[in-house]
């Protein structure tokens, strides 16, 4: 495994540490321990990124009181989040948990992710992490980006009045998503080669800041942000309790290592009795970890060359592959891919339900789809897909689908359209 360099970027200061009580940072390879801070996220013997360990026996829940502050969002589950002394926030999460009625026949729900404030569940970690970095008295926020991490980044920065650098790969994201960041205001800087090359760029060029305490790097290496993410799990059990199976979009493979350690963290609580099975969907093209899951090895098969029309998560090298190897593994569930075909067919799918999703969202119900034929899943299994980013990102790839489209002039042909 590649080392990371580590810094701790260890700041003083009682104001500091209490944004972080009740954490510890925790090693999940060789176990050691780390006081909190803002900017430590591996671990300085084995480079491995750290676990934010809540001691939820510190933690006590009220449901009830949760329950009727649902509308106030991530933020109604504070008790389980950084005590920050700043919020920012744009009333992410709370999304609805759908479920489909017409193209499936089977228990199937979609955690609409793509309506949180900027179209996608970054917003929910986005909101925890720019609340830190206002919090701390951080002065720029810094992103490398498939296009939803910058514009989700964009926006909180500028509600929290801090400025905002993006770092994209040149010609593949979304152009939802590109106009989004300079919506926002931040500066968009676009990188020749993909996601990998534009996410150790800005490592690079943080190394160089050294720990100046004014850069706040918010990809999902910072585990901060995943705390905001493992909302979406809490949100799920309110609605439903605990699915059989909840499937999951696998990038740079954050996401599902958040929501698995949410439900983790119910079990731990006490509220729930049982986990369900975590399953990481990755396309044909762009599947480092699906791939090394299917040849019984125990690390990716990374690729410098992903591809996939699902640019979201067109990713080769995803950093926190062993966050999401272990939420998959312990849940007892596993990882696949789906074909861009299929992606696509799952995307129209899901316009038939009138939910809009991105390609990316849409590799969930191919995945369905696909263990339903060949009977890893049956109908009476409830499965949580997670919808993560709203289909008006990436308009282009839907106006390429065959559309039902015509031009007339006169109302005889409106008629017969209407036969
Ligand atoms: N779905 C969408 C719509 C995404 O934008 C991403 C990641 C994922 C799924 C995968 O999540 O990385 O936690 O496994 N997008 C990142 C970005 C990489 O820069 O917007 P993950």
């Amino acid at each position: 495994m590649p080392r990371r360099s580590c810094t701790s970027g260890d700041l003083s200061g009682n104001k500091i540490a209490s944004i972080f009580r009740r954490y510890t940072l925790v090693c999940p390879r060789c176990g050691r321990e780390y006081e909190p801070t803002p900017f430590r996220f591996c671990c300085e013997h084995c480079g491995e990124l750290l676990d934010a360990v809540l001691d939820l026996s510190r933690v006590s829940i009220d449901l009830e009181h949760i329950r009727r502050n649902r509308n106030v969002g991530v933020w109604a589950f504070r008790d389980v989040l950084p005590q920050v002394s700043h919020v920012v926030s744009l009333r992410e999460g709370n999304t609805p948990l759908l479920k489909l009625e017409n193209v499936v026949d089977g228990k199937v729900y979609v955690k609409y992710e793509g309506l949180n404030p900027t179209g996608s569940f970054k917003d929910r970690g986005m909101t925890v992490g720019v609340s830190i970095a206002k919090s701390i008295g951080a002065r720029y926020i810094i992103v490398a980006s498939t296009g939803n991490t910058a514009a989700s980044a964009a926006a909180y920065s500028s509600r929290g009045g801090l400025s905002c650098l993006v770092v994209v790969p040149h010609g593949g994201i979304a152009k939802g998503k590109l106009a989004q960041a300079v919506l926002y205001g931040a500066k968009v800087v676009e990188v020749e080669g993909n996601f990998d090359r534009a996410l150790s760029l800005v490592l690079d060029t943080l190394r160089k800041v050294g720990k100046d305490n004014l850069v706040y790097l918010l990809n999902s290496v910072n585990v901060w942000r995943l705390e905001g993410q493992k909302t979406t799990a809490y949100e799920i059990f309110l609605d439903i309790g605990v699915p059989d199976y909840v499937i999951v979009p696998v990038g740079n493979a954050g996401n599902i290592y958040a929501i698995w350690k949410g439900f983790m963290e119910l079990r731990e609580l006490g509220l729930i009795d049982k986990m369900p099975r975590m399953i990481g969907v990755q396309a044909e093209g762009a599947a480092p970890i699906a791939y090394a899951w299917q040849k019984g090895l125990s690390e990716p098969l990374f690729t410098d060359n992903p591809r996939t029309v699902a640019s979201a998560i067109r990713i080769g090298r995803p950093v926190n592959w062993y966050r999401a190897w272990r939420a998959v593994v312990r849940s007892g569930g596993m990882f696949l891919t789906v074909s861009d075909e299929e992606i696509i067919e799952a995307q129209k799918l899901l316009g038939k339900e009138g939910i809009a999703v991105e390609p990316a969202s849409a590799t969930t119900l191919a995945a369905y789809v696909k263990l339903r034929e060949s009977g890893v899943l049956e109908r009476d299994d409830v499965v949580v897909l997670i919808a993560t980013g709203h289909g008006l990102k990436d308009p282009d790839i839907i106006l390429t689908l065959n559309a039902e489209r015509y031009r007339v002039s006169e109302p005889e042909d409106l008629l017969k359209l209407l036969a």
